[in-house]
């Protein structure tokens, strides 16, 4: 497959990068892992300290020409899994200081046409982003009316998502929905006329699908907690989000999970209950500067938060899983 520009790790800029290298504190060599490499712009940029060795995964086998042009470079001080990362611990030989995920897409996924993420598109509905089994076009032809109503409402908190789930289907009925710009249309015949635009009207339509598509949710619970596992003690849990799910996740995970846990005792069987997976934490969430902004509008909507892992040993934190089950079940729905 031709790859659609010369620079691709040139068209993403890495969120926070200043602020997830000050977390990191790669000056005097570390390993560390990178499990939305992208463009590489972290691991690039953690690589520049002399004695740092970098694992890095991605799901998209797009992003292995990049990957292979920092090997080249790196040789065995970095190591690429064309992978998701929900199953880091199968390639971890040893353990971290410090693990990153920045969620999402990257701008080189978003502004290749081709993959359907982008409503600006007039290609086939694709929206895969890698080692997944279902196109947003299987989605949205064949999941029920409750279930395209579910998901476009939870996934991207869209108000007229009832309107638009039965108009999928009074479309499907007649002719499949192939491409991008047929579901665009769709969607914008199902909003109210004086919508407000302070975004796209497809935008959360568009990010609704694709979390479905990807089962970004289920990925991000079972990532975070196999990070925590191949942690080092007082190894850092780095996260940027871009979604409110996926920050109450985070969020969640890190405050019931700490040595101040919100709630004593509640998450952990009663025996182990003195034990916690992150020492003491302090509910911060770190934003991109004006400046960052200014350079990258990317950057706006981005949360980051990080947690310290504590020296107890690893205990599976099955809570997290239960609490969020609405969502991961919600990614099982049949299409
Ligand atoms: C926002 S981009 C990361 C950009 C990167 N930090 C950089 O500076 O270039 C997110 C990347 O994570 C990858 N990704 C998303 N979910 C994943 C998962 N579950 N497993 C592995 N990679 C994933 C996407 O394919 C995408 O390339």
């Amino acid at each position: 497959m031709t790859l659609p520009h010369k620079s691709l790790e040139a068209k993403h800029l890495p969120v926070m990068l200043n602020e997830v290298l000050k977390i990191c504190n790669p000056k005097s060599g570390g390993v560390f892992m990178d499990c939305t490499f992208g463009g590489g712009g972290y691991s690039k940029e953690l690589l520049k300290f002399e004695s740092v060795k970098v694992v890095a995964i991605d799901r998209d086998n797009h992003t292995i020409k990049i990957a292979n042009e920092i090997k080249d470079k790196f040789q065995s001080r970095f190591i690429f899994h064309n992978k998701k990362f929900s199953s880091l611990d199968s390639v971890a030989s040893s353990k971290f200081d410090a693990i990153i995920f920045d969620l999402g897409l990257s701008s080189i996924q978003l502004d290749n046409l081709s993959r359907g993420f982008s409503f600006k598109s007039r290609d086939e509905l694709n929206m895969m982003m890698g080692q997944t089994n279902t196109s947003a076009k299987k989605a949205i032809n064949s999941l029920s009316i409750k279930s395209l109503k579910e998901i476009i409402k939870t996934f991207g908190d869209e108000e007229d998502a009832s309107k638009i789930a039965k108009n999928i289907v009074k479309h499907r009925t007649i002719n499949q929905i192939k491409t991008t710009d047929e579901l665009v249309s769709i969607i914008k015949s199902s909003k109210k006329k004086n919508y407000k635009k302070n975004i796209d009207e497809c935008t959360k339509t568009f990010q609704a699908i694709r979390i479905f598509v990807n089962k970004e949710i289920t990925e991000l619970i079972e990532g975070i907690i196999k990070a925590s596992q191949v942690l080092k003690p007082g190894g850092k849990l780095i996260i940027v989000s871009f979604h409110s799910i996926e920050d109450k996740i985070v969020k969640f995970f890190f405050k019931n999970f700490s040595k101040n846990k919100s709630r004593a005792n509640k998450y952990f069987p009663d025996m182990k209950s003195n034990l916690s997976l992150f020492e003491n934490y302090k509910n911060k969430v770190i934003k991109a500067t004006l400046s960052e902004i200014k350079k990258n509008p990317r950057s706006r909507s981005a949360k980051l938060r990080f947690a310290i892992r504590s020296k107890d040993e690893f205990m599976d934190p099955k809570d997290l899983r239960e609490k969020f089950k609405y969502l991961t079940d919600l990614e099982k729905r049949i299409a």
